[in-house]
């Protein structure tokens, strides 16, 4: 593919308007007290809570301070914080039925949630709106947050660090919200498929399992995770609630477990927020948790490949890198823990061409690989949270000429759609939910620098 990088990326119109439409995306999901996706996903997701909250505190950082504090009700005994709080309407019976989460001992009597987590960003929203509140107010926002906060960054170790080795595991994609990322993807074919999902592949049903799907009786099945991987996923789900989600009967026997580098990077740089929380409100950490915290700052290192120069995520069973290329290896700038130097080679590669320098950067996954589809989900598309997290790491490292380009092309390519909840990386097709609530929230916080 030819250079490009044509386009004058310092033209954005209509400032102001972006941001008012921007706006109006977030009050159509205000759900109350926290903010829906999209009308597609009516429940409140973890990751999702903290970007828009992260957007939504320049507007009103009381309500910014709510979204995430909310979060909080559907906190388990045992610290974690689930990725999904669902809504209790009649019609979404199936999805609380499917997760079941009543099944663990640890799980809240007063909301139903999923059993799983999602990557750990809300320290890092806490920070940021405290930022926006009045001082009187941050101090007390800080203490509500403290103690949840640590109780889930010491689930985290204790549950999904079990041999010490700095990394936290994840039982399920849905943890790292990247659903179908080539390397979750890879680790899916490897595990043994049950009979009944064999067989619909041997019978090419797949298309009939669209028909039973929500996402594609609205969105073009074309831009959705397949058929195939979607029945795989749910599997998933099926033999964690069979658990109980219980961790230690989920590693006795499981060959699905890996050390995401999305996960882990954002769990480096929210530790080092936590840290700040901690600070602003004259508290210190335990002892064993900032031991675990400095402990992952030096473990990212063992998801490096030194041959191509990337990170990536690592089986935890046989410890091998799995080597297949996605946005995740990008992700170790934003924890803001690698060398100046490492952080150097991960630019070069995203200013290349061929991989990840589209004309709407950057896709989920690079050009070259077999997986690359413009279209579809985590697969190929630019979505504006990865593409926030790297601008992020950019600018602390210091990377400033390429934290604007990315922030004035993820702005122009928003400007011109609409609140996509991605794009296709090649033209800029807006795709999948419209009125996405992060690409709205995010886009305020990148037009406010
Ligand atoms: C999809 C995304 C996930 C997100 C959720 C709600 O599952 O992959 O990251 O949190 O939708 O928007």
């Amino acid at each position: 593919m030819e250079n490009q990088n044509t386009e004058n990326p310092d033209t954005i119109q209509e400032e102001p308007d972006l941001t008012s439409r921007m706006v109006e995306v977030l009050s159509e999901n205000n759900l109350g007290s926290f903010t829906s996706p999209a009308k597609l996903y009516p429940h409140q997701w973890l990751w999702d809570s903290a970007f828009i909250a992260i957007g939504l505190r320049h507007i009103d950082a009381e309500r910014a301070a709510e979204e995430v504090a909310s979060l909080i009700r559907g906190q388990w005994a045992n610290g974690m914080i689930p990725n999904m709080i669902f809504n209790d309407g009649a019609s979404y019976k199936f999805e609380r039925d499917s997760w079941r989460s009543w099944l663990s001992p640890f799980a809240p009597d007063s909301v139903a949630t999923s059993g799983i987590t999602q990557p750990p960003m809300i320290a890092d929203a806490v920070v940021k709106i405290a930022e926006k509140l009045p001082k009187t107010h941050r101090q007390e926002f800080y203490r509500f947050m403290y103690e949840p906060l640590v109780e889930y960054h010491e689930w985290i170790y204790n549950e999904r660090d079990p041999h010490n080795e700095g990394l936290a595991l994840q039982i399920h994609p849905y943890e790292v919200g990247l659903d179908n990322t080539p390397p979750w993807v890879h680790q899916l074919y490897e595990h043994s498929r049950p009979w009944w999902i064999a067989l619909i592949e041997r019978l090419h049903l797949q298309k009939v399992v669209n028909f039973l799907r929500r996402d594609t009786r609205r969105i073009n099945p074309g831009q959705r995770i397949s058929s195939l991987e979607a029945l795989l996923l749910w599997d998933v789900v099926r033999r964690l609630r069979r658990k109980k989600y219980d961790i230690e009967k989920i590693l006795h026997r499981s060959d699905f477990c890996t050390q995401d580098i999305t996960f882990n990077s954002i769990l480096v740089r929210n530790n080092t927020q936590l840290q700040h929380i901690a600070k602003e409100i004259r508290r210190k950490l335990p002892d064993e948790l900032l031991a675990k915290i400095k402990h992952s700052e030096e473990a990212i290192e063992k998801l490096y490949d030194q041959p191509s120069g990337q990170y990536y995520s690592r089986d935890f069973i046989t410890h091998k890198l799995i080597l297949e290329p996605s946005i995740g290896t990008f992700m170790p700038l934003y924890a803001g823990s690698i060398t100046k130097e490492r952080a150097g080679e991960l630019v070069k590669l995203m200013k290349d061409h061929k991989k990840y320098w589209l004309h709407h950067p950057i896709p989920s996954v690079p050009l070259d690989s077999t997986f690359f589809d413009s279209d579809r989900y985590w697969q190929g598309p630019s979505w504006v949270n990865t593409n926030w997290l790297i601008i992020d790491g950019l600018e602390r490292y210091g990377f400033d000429t390429e934290a604007k380009e990315l922030r004035t092309r993820t702005i122009a390519m928003v400007d011109k759609q609409g609140s996509y909840e991605y794009f296709d990386p090649i033209d800029g097709r807006g795709l999948g939910a419209e009125n996405f609530a992060w690409t709205a929230a995010l886009t305020i916080d990148l037009l406010q620098k």
